[in-house]
């Protein structure tokens, strides 16, 4: 017995996206279908949308999202109809060579449903990152489902499926920031401003937001940035260099993916400092450096992916965070709105005007 519901699809490079009926299969073995409750809009549903990722049109999408688990299939034993979840992209596999090494969060073969979900007339649909949750119901592979506390808000806990975690695990889990340091977060939009967060957490004594867009600079102060600058009319570099005695942050977040930005964060931290890439450049981008600065000013560069996290670690424990008022969450939150608003959504995004539209089912 399959269900009938309504998804956001994405038919074909550069048109609109529309609510269409999809259908989802029972779960088999090792599956889970999920009521969606809330799903965030993320940048990266936009660059499916506009054939950035892949050519596999169609596709559902929606990635960021936090739901209640309907119905398993056999073997699932991690958890059970009823159980309160954040969707992740990073199922481990716990077979692979990275798993087997003990670093599960590089795992090569990360697992998604096997099943494919399809429109009404049998076309199969790509699920987005192997989600697929702007749509009442979700099929994905049981690892993919993260228990978390139930009394979290699902707009918020659902944030942290994607780009939140991305930021406050470029800060806390490959940055390795700690008490004390003095932190540098270069472009502060949901990922960026999530890094912020993260900074504090670890016990930042700085932090030091950089944007182009005084809106954006705001936003960051209220989340806990310490100081601010806006690099359209100031020079990053010189202005961090100032702020942390003449030498440079100790970890410098690059959160826009750009070379021009990325250069700022090599020179922008202390010696022997941390640059941390988590913003996504494009193919064609290229980073011209003198060797002899990479070697001489020592170091770490580093890129994070998905912040590094461990879903079943990280999730738990920053939903807990949250519902202890250490954690803000909510302030990410800058909008809810229904299935059908989604493509208004991105409009809204690509301006710069929201940190997140969650859609709410
Ligand atoms: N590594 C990962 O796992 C991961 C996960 C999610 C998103 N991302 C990437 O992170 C990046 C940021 O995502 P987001 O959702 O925060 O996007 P966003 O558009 O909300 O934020 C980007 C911010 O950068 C600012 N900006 C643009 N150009 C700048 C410049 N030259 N100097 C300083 N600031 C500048 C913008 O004003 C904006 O505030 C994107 O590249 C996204 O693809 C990475
Ligand atoms: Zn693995
Ligand atoms: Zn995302």
């Amino acid at each position: 017995m399959s269900q009938h519901v309504r998804g956001v699809v994405a038919r074909a490079k550069g048109d609109p996206v529309r609510v269409e009926t999809i259908v989802v299969p029972d779960p088999g073995p090792g599956e889970a279908v999920v009521k969606v409750q809330a799903c965030g809009v993320c940048h990266t549903d936009l660059h499916y949308r506009e054939g950035g990722i892949n050519d596999d049109f169609p596709f559902l999408l929606g990635h960021e999202a936090a739901g209640v688990v309907e119905q398993v299939g056999p073997g699932v034993t991690d958890v059970q109809p009823g159980d309160f979840v954040v969707l992740n992209w990073r199922a481990v596999c716990g077979h692979c060579r990275a798993c087997r090494r003990g670093r599960p969060q590089y795992c090569f073969d990360t697992h998604n449903a096997r099943q494919k979900m399809t429109l009404t007339d049998g076309t199969e649909l790509t699920p987005a990152l192997g989600i697929g949750a702007f749509a009442e119901k979700t099929l994905v592979a049981a690892g993919q489902c993260t228990k978390v506390d139930p009394a979290a808000s699902p707009a918020a806990a659902g944030l942290l499926g994607c780009g939140v975690m991305a930021g406050i695990g470029a800060a806390i889990n490959t940055g390795g920031v700690g008490r004390g340091d003095s932190v540098a977060v270069i472009g502060c939009g949901g990922v960026g401003d999530a890094a912020v967060l993260g900074a504090r957490l670890a016990g930042a004594a700085k932090v030091i937001a950089v944007d182009i867009d005084d809106r954006k600079l705001e936003t960051a102060r209220t989340l806990g940035a310490t100081h601010s600058v806006n690099s359209s009319d100031t020079d990053p570099v010189e202005r961090i260099r100032a702020l942390t005695g003449g030498f440079g942050a100790d970890v410098v977040i690059e959160a826009v993916g750009r070379p021009e930005t990325y250069r700022q964060a090599f020179y922008a931290r202390d010696l022997a400092g941390t640059v941390v890439l988590v913003g996504v450049p494009t193919p064609r981008m290229k980073l011209e450096l003198p060797l002899l600065d990479v070697f001489g000013r020592g170091g770490a560069l580093k890129s994070s992916w998905y912040g590094d996290c461990l879903p079943s670690r990280d999730f738990p424990m920053l939903v807990d965070l949250y519902l202890q008022g250490r954690l803000d969450l909510d302030a990410f939150v800058s909008e809810t709105i229904t299935l059908d608003e989604v493509e208004d959504a991105f409009a809204r995004m690509h301006k710069g005007d929201v940190l997140r539209s969650v859609v709410i089912l």
